[in-house]
């Protein structure tokens, strides 16, 4: 009951945040940020969340990157991702590998997961609104397929875009965020 009730508010969030992002009037509250300190920043505030998972960043550059984000957007993206990596995952332990890539003037944020992925031809319809893989009844209360559309307005929000890759059914993620850069870096 209880569950449904925050899965419920969870979801009107959603819908409220996604009409917020695309109105013509929505400035945002953007700022230059350390991406590698807010992603680390909310993972810890967040923890209680994610205590059953085994979550690594990973900084092979080990350069630290500066993107002009709205971090409550940002986190609202990091959210969608990380639970969507739990939820849909079928491993005793959901593990999530963060990795942080600089392309050129591009910071490529890549989140990978162990769980049930997607067939390839599901690649595009994810991101649509209302879209749940394998689901005919849209109704159900357990997510609303909103998740993926909100953040690929976020990317969008950032001029960045997000990119969706699987290996097949069963062989995990990849999510991966790009954000231009070049800000005081
Ligand atoms: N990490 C993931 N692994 C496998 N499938 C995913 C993942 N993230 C999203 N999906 C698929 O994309 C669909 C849309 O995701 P989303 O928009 O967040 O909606 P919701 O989580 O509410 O179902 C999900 O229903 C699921 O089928
Ligand atoms: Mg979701």
């Amino acid at each position: 009951m209880l569950q449904d009730v925050t899965q419920l508010s969870d979801n009107i969030n959603r819908i409220l945040n996604l009409a917020r992002i695309q109105s013509r009037n929505y400035k945002g509250n953007f700022s230059i940020v350390d991406i590698n300190q807010a992603v680390k920043q909310f993972l810890k505030n967040n923890n209680h969340v994610f205590q059953n998972c085994e979550i690594n960043i990973h900084n092979p550059s080990g350069r630290s990157f500066s993107c002009r984000i709205d971090l409550s957007l940002f986190e609202m993206l990091l959210m969608n991702f990380l639970t969507n990596a739990v939820k849909y995952n079928a491993s005793e332990k959901p593990k999530i590998d963060i990795t942080f890539e600089p392309k050129k003037r591009e910071l490529h944020i890549h989140f990978e997961d162990n769980g049930i992925g997607f067939d390839k031809n599901e690649t595009k319809k994810i991101f649509r609104k209302f879209y749940q893989a394998g689901r005919s009844d849209n109704m159900s209360a357990k997510g609303s397929g909103l998740g993926l559309h909100l953040v690929q307005n976020i990317a969008r929000i950032h001029k960045g875009k997000v990119i969706a890759e699987s290996k097949g059914i069963g062989k995990g993620s990849v999510f991966t965020l790009i954000l231009p850069m070049g800000f005081g870096d």
